[in-house]
């Protein structure tokens, strides 16, 4: 288990749509793992693979709020969706950074677990955008792409001084 260093936008390879995944072995278990540790660490609700520089469709997610367990999302896919509503999100990729973006509320989701299995599930609220997000990632999108182009370059300042600061 470790921790891996996640990427920041603007960098291209959270611009990648990941590939699904067709081998369900050790190494994928390993990552699912990391991928765990550094999402904890950081500390976050969700983490796409390609956050870490993986070309995978591979998501986890923990809303830690009593209800809802660690989830292992594998080839997900959204199936149906209803209720657009607008959420307050923030992303490790875009540190220091919070907006309202127009998500559903409700929706169906299709996946495979770490083993290959195949599972569905009902998500509303929070779960929903939380899945909603991780797909995006999984696609090559941020929320940061639903924001007006000034409020994206305001951010993309802000990350920029930032991470000359911690040079
Ligand atoms: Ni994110």
């Amino acid at each position: 288990m470790a921790i891996r260093p996640i990427l920041h936008h603007p960098d291209p390879r959270l611009r990648i749509k990941a590939k699904p995944v067709v081998t369900f072995d050790t190494a994928l278990h390993r990552l699912i793992d990391d991928m765990f540790d550094t999402m904890y660490d950081a500390p976050g609700i969700g983490l796409a693979a390609n956050q870490i520089g993986v070309d995978l469709r591979v998501a986890v997610m923990d809303l830690a709020d009593g209800d809802t367990r660690p989830m292992v999302l594998i080839n997900p896919e959204i199936t149906d969706s209803t209720d657009r509503k607008v959420m307050e999100e923030g992303c490790l990729s875009v540190p220091g950074a919070l907006d309202k973006v127009e998500r559903f509320n409700h929706l169906h989701l299709k996946a495979l677990d770490r083993d290959g299995t195949p599972f569905e599930l009902d998500a509303e609220g929070l779960l929903a955008q939380a899945i909603q997000h991780e797909i995006d990632h999984l696609d090559g999108k941020l929320y940061i792409d639903y924001l007006s182009s000034l409020k994206r370059e305001r951010i993309l300042k802000k990350l920029k001084k930032a991470e000359k600061m911690a040079e």
